[in-house]
């Protein structure tokens, strides 16, 4: 038995990076990772890989600076598992420099400093606050 046999956990910012490390950790363990992430083809390429290596795993766009959309992840992880168990709260723009400096630069990303601010302060709370009332939905229905 796996540490993680299906268990199915979202990882946010799941598309690159050390969010798509996360997926592939989960993934070997024997969970099903979610990757979602704001670039949804990362996010699908991410689950694809998986899937190809034998894995479950399935890719979603959110935007975690935005509630309606963190709902909408948690809904469609439902939809696609009928649970979800955990969540690593990954998504962020990780930089070296104060957020001023960072917004007034022309940064590849083009980042808007309430971008930055909204992404680093509510993605975890609206992530793990949405998937939760989601869980209790089902099980109240079930
Ligand atoms: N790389 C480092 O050295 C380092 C150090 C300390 C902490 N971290 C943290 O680790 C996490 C991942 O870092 P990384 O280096 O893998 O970064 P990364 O840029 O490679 O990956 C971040 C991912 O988050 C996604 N993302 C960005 N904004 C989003 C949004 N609004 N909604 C959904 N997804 C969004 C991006 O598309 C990307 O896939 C971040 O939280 C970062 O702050 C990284």
């Amino acid at each position: 038995m796996a540490l993680l046999d299906d268990k199915v956990v979202i990882v946010t910012g799941g598309g690159h990076g050390i969010g798509k490390a996360y997926c592939r950790g989960i993934a070997r363990e024997g969970g099903v990772a979610i990757a979602a992430d704001i670039d949804e083809q990362a996010a699908k390429d991410a689950a694809k890989a998986i899937q190809n290596s034998g894995g479950k795993a399935l890719g979603i766009r959110v935007d975690v600076a935005n509630l309606a959309s963190c709902q909408t992840m948690a809904e469609k992880s439902l939809q696609a598992f009928g649970k979800i168990d955990g969540l690593v709260n990954n998504a962020a723009i990780f930089m070296t420099v104060p957020a001023e400096r960072a917004a007034g630069r022309k940064s590849p990303k083009k980042l808007g400093i309430a971008l930055w601010r909204s992404t680093s302060r509510d993605c975890g709370f609206a992530a793990a606050l949405l998937c939760r009332p989601c869980n209790d939905e089902k099980r109240e229905a079930s």
